[in-house]
């Protein structure tokens, strides 16, 4: 949701203002700007598109070593040259890029309005180029300060003004910042993947701080005016898990990341000899844990289908009654939490709005809220009474993929636990873990078969509509398929419980209609079945995921893509691969950018 960047130093700033952009593009890619300071002044250039449509409008060669630039995702007015960040004051002296939601900022604009600003933009943004004009006395640093006391919601900004060469300002509060700190240089940028490739020395700025930044180094202090010291990580290794190496996308390499992913998920967790499970984070004892008569889980959309993967975990392995809530939902019902309910907030990136507002709604009730995400410095881990960190590394391609694998494992484990708490035996406990160890390698195989999904990729290519079908543990997997061919193929696709189909959705089956059918070996195989035989009777195609050797399902399928027999609990897991691969291998077919979807942003930190 927007990405920033800024640099300063002794070498020309465009190439790394370009390249962490690019970097950032997974933010946000309808439109794009750069301001760098010039001997004349604010030498601005905007495009609406992608950095590449912006890098074409810029000579080939600048000299400038003092530049901020921003990726965006339109929020307030439409992907536009003119609301293209940087965002300019009056007078043209003060740039500003920034990532986030300026709630007050109607209200600030029609102030700064009447006090005789004008604006240009239909943005949120803008107000505090103008804010900042307003306090500026040859003091940035507090013209910012200033500025930011007045606003209301999430930022993260980076400042500069013509008339001081050597300064960029910068400051964050619920978006991410961080510097990178070279020999008389400095960086800023949304997130460490932009400027890992120039620096591996890096300072990760808290909420609510403000720091200005020089050539020569840097002063931070808290937006309430008192100094504070940061010190510089030197994170050597982090640096390979940003780039894509030889795959052709993001989003390939990260599906291949997967056996990693449960690997990680589980590490340190699994008492293999006891057939127990410890979550170290969590902050619960096993009593504790023990007592909850009820789980409540809250995400949104992938997350919100790992949630309710886990509600059918939870009641049928560890028979505890589960609700699942839209965060989007949540936070505007009436709320009915019991004190006993164990509490969960699902969140890759740990900065979504809903889910944030949701879980801060829950707090000031006075309820323990528990969080499952994947960025441990994020706004939701941080709020949260204890948590699981999921351990997949950054996710850079927009549709989550082996983030939300490992949202699932962990859940799995979880429910895994609460069930080894109430009646699951230590026998069918130890058979359950024995398989999961079996997993990764089971993941990687599937991944290996790409290419067999050929004939199914033919069958949707082409097709406006497709259904994705499966019952319990697999209809958030037909979800999760179809939301994801939705994502990147940009195919209409809906999901239902296999057996609802009957009741109005078959109307739409016809000779070439396209029917996804997750049906492997489970407790509603024979059901799924005969669903599988009304698709048939309509002539309608099916693309079947079955389990190894079902000869029946295979001969009543056009596609039958085989995986391994496993356990129940873990079917989630392996059914999801090749939902995935489809969702992926179409939208390659139709020359589409998967990494980078039309419309979509990766983290959504606005309401
Ligand atoms: C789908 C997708 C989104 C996210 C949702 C929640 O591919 O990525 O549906 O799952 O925006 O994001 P997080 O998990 O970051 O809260």
């Amino acid at each position: 949701m927007c990405g920033i960047v800024g640099y300063i130093g002794n070498r020309p700033a465009m190439p790394f203002l370009l390249e962490g952009l690019r970097r950032l593009e997974y933010r946000g890619y309808d439109s794009a700007g750069v301001a760098r300071l010039t001997s004349a002044g604010l030498a601005v250039t905007k495009a609406a598109g992608k950095v590449a449509e912006l890098a074409a409008l810029l000579p080939a060669e600048t000299q400038e070593t003092l530049g901020i630039a921003h990726t965006r995702w339109a929020t307030h007015g439409a992907p536009s040259e003119v609301n293209a960040h940087p965002h300019l004051d009056c007078g043209g002296k003060i740039a500003v890029v920034h990532n986030g939601i300026i709630e007050n900022f109607q209200h600030l604009k029609r102030r700064l309005e009447d006090e005789g600003h004008r604006f240009r933009s239909e943005t949120d943004t803008e107000v505090l180029a103008h804010l900042i004009e307003k306090h500026y006395r040859e003091n940035l640093g507090e013209a910012v300060r200033l500025a930011l006391q007045d606003v209301r919601g999430a930022y993260a900004v980076a400042v500069v003004v013509a008339d001081q060469p050597n300064l960029i300002v910068a400051a964050r509060r619920g978006s991410p910042l961080v510097m990178g700190v070279g020999l008389h240089e400095h960086f800023v940028a949304s997130d460490i993947g932009a400027i890992l490739p120039f620096t591996k020395d890096i300072v990760y700025l808290n909420d609510g701080e403000l720091v200005r930044i020089s050539r020569e180094g840097f002063r931070a202090m808290t937006l309430d005016n008192i100094w504070v010291e940061k010190p510089v990580e030197h994170l050597a290794h982090e640096a390979d898990k940003y780039e894509k190496g030889q795959w052709p996308h993001y989003m390939l390499k990260e599906m291949h990341e997967q056996p990693e992913v449960v690997r990680r998920a589980a590490m340190g967790r699994v008492l293999a000899d006891d057939a127990m499970v410890r979550f170290g984070g969590l902050n619960l004892t096993m009593s504790e844990l023990r007592a909850k008569r009820r789980v409540v889980i809250i995400g949104c959309g992938s997350a919100s289908y790992a949630g309710m993967v886990g509600k059918y975990l939870f009641e049928e392995f560890a028979g505890i009654p589960t609700d699942v809530v839209a965060a989007s939902e949540f936070r505007y019902k009436r709320i009915h939490v019991e004190d006993d309910a164990l509490v969960l907030v699902v969140s890759q990136s740990g900065e979504t709005a809903d889910t944030l507002a949701a879980l801060r709604e829950l707090k000031r009730k006075g309820l323990k809220v528990y969080g499952i995400s994947n960025v441990l410095a994020s706004s939701i881990a941080r709020e949260t009474d204890g948590g699981i960190f999921i351990n997949a590394g950054p996710e850079i391609g927009v549709a989550s993929t082996k983030a939300f694998l490992g949202q699932l494992t962990v859940l799995t484990l979880l429910a895994f636990l609460m069930g080894r708490l109430r009646e699951m035996s230590v026998a069918d406990g130890r058979d359950v873990l024995r398989q999961l160890g079996q997993l990764p390698t089971i993941i990687d195989d599937i991944l290996a078969r790409r290419a067999e999904l050929a004939p199914a990729v033919a069958l949707l290519k082409d097709a406006p509509s497709a259904f994705y079908l499966g019952r319990k543990m697999t209809y958030p997997i037909a979800l999760e398929g179809a939301l994801k061919l939705k994502e990147i193929a940009y195919i209409h696709a809906e999901a239902y419980p296999a057996g609802e189909m009957k009741h109005g959705p078959i109307a739409l089956l016809t000779g070439t209609f396209p029917c996804v059918v997750l049906a492997p070996k489970d407790s509603v195989r024979e059901k799924t079945l005969s669903n599988v035989q009304e698709i048939r009777a309509r002539s309608a195609k099916i693309i079947a995921i079955g389990t190894q050797g079902d000869a029946e399902l295979a001969a009543l399928s056009d596609v039958f893509f085989p995986i391994p027999e496993i356990h129940e609990m873990l079917l989630p897991l392996v059914t999801l691969i090749p939902m995935q691969m489809l969702a992926y291998e179409t939208a390659v077919a139709k020359g589409y950018d998967v990494d980078k979807p039309r419309n979509l942003a990766k983290s959504v930190t606005v309401e």
